[in-house]
């Protein structure tokens, strides 16, 4: 099949690999010409473990190239996905369906052949009826066109394999034709087994704010519990694991800590609730406020306990921070807790000095006052107290003892629980962890 895959940012540049990758021919699209540039000559914008061998080869086959020319993708695609980023809106608590919007009223109108477009993006319950009827107003008459949801629920870091092998696909489909489109499209992963649910576009939107509602209420509860234990005495990870092993709860997704960030779950459960407050029925998910606060709490309570640590405030305290993506195998630092963690203790006159395996130019981007060093013992140096903040593996193979040769202090905070506490301490240090006990 001929798909174009509009938008390739982190999703829609892994998409349109991996189905190039099951045999489709596939073109991509973005406004931006440098990301076009690049992915053309098969190389990833981004930091995305296991991408660049996927793009290489498909678009050495020849069956994955990339334009920035919508008259191109419009003339090309049986399918035209839609992926572009709904961020969240500067002003307001709601996504921003700009570049949703932009793509549907540039693409429509040069439509000149029979198609579906295919909505990946997280949008607002509602949205595909809305697109339909704007998709409608727009393509020249007689042109036979549809639009589907299908949302995608890949996780950065293991992108390639979400897509290529995931959990399940949902389809909210409008007629019985594109139904079987999408089917052809999947058909390497329909029969290989992965379950597919066919649905009306507005379950199909929800089912991707709900999962990700899902996912940020299991962080934030055990975040919660992390809290009551510092209060107890208790471990909030050995609590993880024994609920764990109650198969209705699982352990996934129960790793206590700063707290989520990135650029999805964040900003789903707010547009989330903005949007049900539009349909009436806010209240039934004003849960997820909770959730927010509780998520915020986490990076409060992150600086309060550094700021204990290095004896009662930052001034004139040297602090160095490891990790500063939302999560390790990104370069992604859209609301990550650790650079909010870094900024805040900056702005308290801290002198912060931070190390990230793959997102520094990222965070630069955004924070250019902290210092920047790429590498971590020289990140440690003459520190009073160090913050462990994303959990690399990288972090997790540090020796302890050959690192407290190079800092002011042996002192440390797991904000992530990813650190060998018992070695750490038997090297001498001091660690303290959200929600796990300290020695004395
Ligand atoms: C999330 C969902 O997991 C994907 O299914 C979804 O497709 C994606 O959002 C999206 O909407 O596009 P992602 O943002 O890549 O994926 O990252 P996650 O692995 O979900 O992690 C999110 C945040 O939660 C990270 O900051 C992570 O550190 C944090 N987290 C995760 C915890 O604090 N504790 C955990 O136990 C798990």
């Amino acid at each position: 099949m001929r798909l174009t895959v509009i938008g390739t940012g982190y999703l829609g540049a892994v998409h349109a690999a991996c189905m190039a990758d099951i045999g489709h021919e596939v073109l991509g699209v973005d406004i931006d010409s440098a990301k076009i540039a690049a992915l053309g000559e098969g190389r990833v914008p981004f930091f995305e473990p296991g991408l660049q061998d996927v793009l290489g080869r498909t678009v050495a086959s020849g069956r994955l190239r990339f334009t920035t020319s919508l008259d191109e993708a419009a003339d090309f695609g049986d399918v035209h996905f839609v992926c572009v980023s709904t961020p969240q809106r500067p002003d307001s608590p709601a996504a921003d369906l700009g570049a949703v919007d932009a793509v549907i009223d540039g693409l429509a109108p040069r439509l000149r052949r029979r198609c579906l477009i295919v909505g990946k993006s997280t949008v607002p319950a509602g949205t595909t009826a809305r697109l339909t009827a704007r998709v409608q107003e727009l393509a020249p008459e007689g042109t036979d066109v549809e639009v589907a949801w299908n949302p995608e629920f890949l996780r950065e870091g293991f992108a390639v394999q979400d897509t290529l092998r995931p959990d399940r696909l949902v389809a909210g489909i409008q007629s019985r034709r594109a139904d079987e489109t999408l089917r052809e499209v999947y058909a390497p992963m329909l029969r290989a087994g992965v379950p597919y649910i066919s649905t009306d576009p507005a379950t199909a939107e929800l089912v991707k704010v709900a999962a990700n509602s899902f996912l940020a209420t299991k962080i934030s509860f055990i975040n919660a519990m992390a809290e009551v234990c510092d209060a107890t005495g208790g471990d909030v990870t050995t609590l993880a694991e024994a609920l764990g092993h109650d198969t209705r709860i699982g352990r996934r997704f129960l790793s206590a800590g700063l707290g989520f960030g990135g650029g999805c779950l964040p900003k789903d459960i707010r547009a989330f609730t903005a949007r049900a407050d539009e349909l009436g029925v806010g209240s039934a998910v004003s849960f997820l406020r909770e959730i927010d606060e509780i998520n915020a709490r986490q990076r409060r309570r992150t600086v309060d306990i550094a700021r204990d640590m290095a004896g009662g405030g930052f001034d004139g305290r040297r602090i160095a921070v490891l990790g500063a993506t939302f999560k390790p195998d990104s370069d992604d630092i859209r609301d990550s807790p650790a650079l909010a963690v870094a900024a805040a203790i900056h702005r308290e006159g801290a002198d912060v000095r931070l190390h990230d395996p793959e997102g520094m130019d990222n965070a630069r981007a955004v924070l250019p006052l902290l210092d920047y060093v790429p590498d971590v013992a020289k990140a440690c140096e003459g520190a009073d107290l160090v913050l462990h903040l994303t959990e690399w593996t990288e972090y997790r193979r540090i020796d302890p003892a050959a690192l407290a040769a190079v800092t002011r202090a042996r002192k440390i905070l797991d904000a992530r629980n990813a650190l060998d506490a018992a070695l750490w301490r038997s090297a001498g240090w001091t660690l303290r962890a959200l929600g796990r006990p300290t020695p004395p």
